[in-house]
């Protein structure tokens, strides 16, 4: 029997365009799934460094007028995805940051720049493209949001569709007068369709009209259905509980895989941990720490910002040294956060050290080289970094809370004795619970039997994309019988 055809639609994809673990799910999940016997082409928008990395694409459609100017579709194939780049020059021919502009600011027509991107999905699932018929649009974040509207409005037969979300903070609002323009009809501004609040919600469209959701983890997909995590949302998904599941994310493990990581000192497996010591040293000497013997290093690679959890992790750094620990960060966002981890890193130097930026080798290192990796994030769809520190040996030091909680197996007395504890758990995620958890993790990192078998432990851990990838195959060949019958 033909596996189904799936047109997947997102606004980052690694390697082309990359701001967070979306476009690492969206560029992994696709050779995940053709092992499944699932079909995927990506479409994504052609940012500069999208359309540099595809010289030799072809146009196969072109728009004399999409959201005010020409448009092309291009088909294009990279490494082992098979793309459509949405060529738009007036909404996409912007370097830099996908979504804002120099000053840092979201760009004021995102409404319509992505509106066109869900719109596309839209016209190729409904068959575009010649000999490339999906059964199924998946549509990811706010971004892709609209694609189930179009099609949920749009004429005749459609495929089915999948909203995933990575992120509920992120829901893409935009003005009512955007309707006409974005080309949707009058009658889709309810309650029941893309209305939100008066404005139109991009993501609460995908929400309500697509006809499954998904999201990163199970325990997010419980937790969003709270008002604690829901984002205003929390009501639309109880009513939709019944189409809304939680598949974790995994990581993709050529890529991510200490054995052949061409970012470290020193390439290692599970069975020669102790060559991470030449990591650490130089991870110590990319960030400017010293070189004590008796000092874990704890590790952090992250956006810096609310979620995340980074103000916590500045007010708790005085506990963390007092603990004799040292602080490696690479990360990048939020103007006060960088401030104050500048200023706590000039305030002890040698023992705190911070890259502010986004840096893929140094990202590498920080999981090939500290202890111990530090997520304390305030809510978490899935969270990737946890993942990779598994897979690297580096102990992950987590908040309880989504994906985290879902993946990082507590290293309480039980788990120990069942051989089972892979990493810690705080919350709630204050201060003084932070505290006491780096206070535990570094008594047992002291206790170093008991540390090594809680590396053995992660990189034994099963984060390959497999698993998930047959959740998802599943999922979609069950609504592409559907669909069928
Ligand atoms: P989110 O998508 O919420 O930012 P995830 O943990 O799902 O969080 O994914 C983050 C991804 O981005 C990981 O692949 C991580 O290694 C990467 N990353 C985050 N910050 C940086 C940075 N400053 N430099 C390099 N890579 C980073
Ligand atoms: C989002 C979430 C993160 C998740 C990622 C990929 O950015 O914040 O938790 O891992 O998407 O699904």
């Amino acid at each position: 029997m033909k596996g189904p055809v799936v047109l997947s639609v997102a606004s980052e994809v690694f390697p082309l365009a990359k701001t967070g673990g979306l476009a690492d799910v969206a560029g992994a999940l696709p050779p995940a799934l053709a092992a499944e016997g699932v079909a995927v082409r990506t479409l994504l928008p052609g940012y500069p460094v999208v359309l540099a990395a595809l010289p030799t694409a072809d146009a196969v459609h072109a728009w004399p007028a999409l959201h005010g100017g020409p448009a092309r579709l291009l088909a294009a194939r990279a490494g082992e995805l098979d793309l459509f780049v949405l060529d738009a020059p007036h909404l996409f021919d912007r370097s830099g940051n996908p979504y804002t502009g120099p000053d840092g600011k979201e760009w004021p027509d995102n409404g319509l720049r992505f509106g066109a991107l869900a719109r596309v999905a839209a016209e190729v699932g409904r068959g575009l493209v010649p000999a490339f018929a999906p059964d199924i649009v998946h549509a990811h974040d706010w971004q892709a949001g609209l694609a189930p509207a179009y099609l949920h409005y749009g004429p005749g037969p459609r495929p089915r569709t999948v909203m995933t979300v990575h992120n509920l903070a992120f829901q893409g609002q935009f003005p009512a007068a955007l309707l006409a323009p974005l080309g949707l009809p009058a009658h889709a501004f309810t309650m029941e369709g893309v209305e939100y609040y008066g404005t139109i919600g991009f993501l609460k469209a995908g929400l309500a009209l697509a006809d499954r959701i998904t999201t990163v983890s199970p325990r997010y997909a419980m937790e969003i259905r709270t008002p604690d995590f829901g984002m205003g949302l929390d009501g639309l998904l109880r009513a939709r509980a019944g189409a809304l599941s939680g598949i974790l994310n995994g990581i993709d493990t050529a890529y991510w895989d200490p054995a052949t990581d061409r970012h470290l000192a020193a390439t290692y497996d599970a069975r020669s941990v102790d060559r991470r010591a030449a990591n650490k040293a130089a991870l110590r000497q990319r960030f400017g720490l010293d070189g004590k013997a008796d000092a874990p290093v704890f590790g952090v690679v992250s956006r810096l910002t609310w979620q995340k959890g980074i103000d916590v992790l500045v007010e708790a750094i005085p506990d963390l040294l007092a603990q004799g620990a040292q602080l490696a960060l690479v990360g990048t966002g939020e103007a006060p956060i960088e401030a104050g981890l500048r200023a706590a890193a000039a305030a002890h130097p040698g023992r705190v050290g911070v890259l502010v930026g986004f840096d893929e080798g140094a990202a590498h290192l920080v999981q090939g080289g500290a202890d111990a990796l530090l997520v304390p994030s305030r809510f978490e769809p899935c969270g990737l970094t946890q993942l990779c520190a598994l897979r690297y040996g580096t102990v992950p030091v987590v908040a309880r809370v989504g994906g985290l909680a879902d993946t990082v197996i507590d290293a309480n007395e039980m788990a120990l004795v069942a051989s089972a504890g892979n990493g810690l758990q705080f919350a709630p995620v204050t201060r003084e619970a932070l505290a006491l958890t780096l206070e535990r993790a570094v008594a047992l990192w002291r206790d170093r039997p008991t540390w090594a078998r809680l590396q053995q432990h992660g990189m034994a851990a099963d984060v390959g994309w497999r698993r998930p990838a047959r959740q998802y195959a599943a999922l979609f060949r069950a609504l592409a019988a559907e669909a069928g019958a």
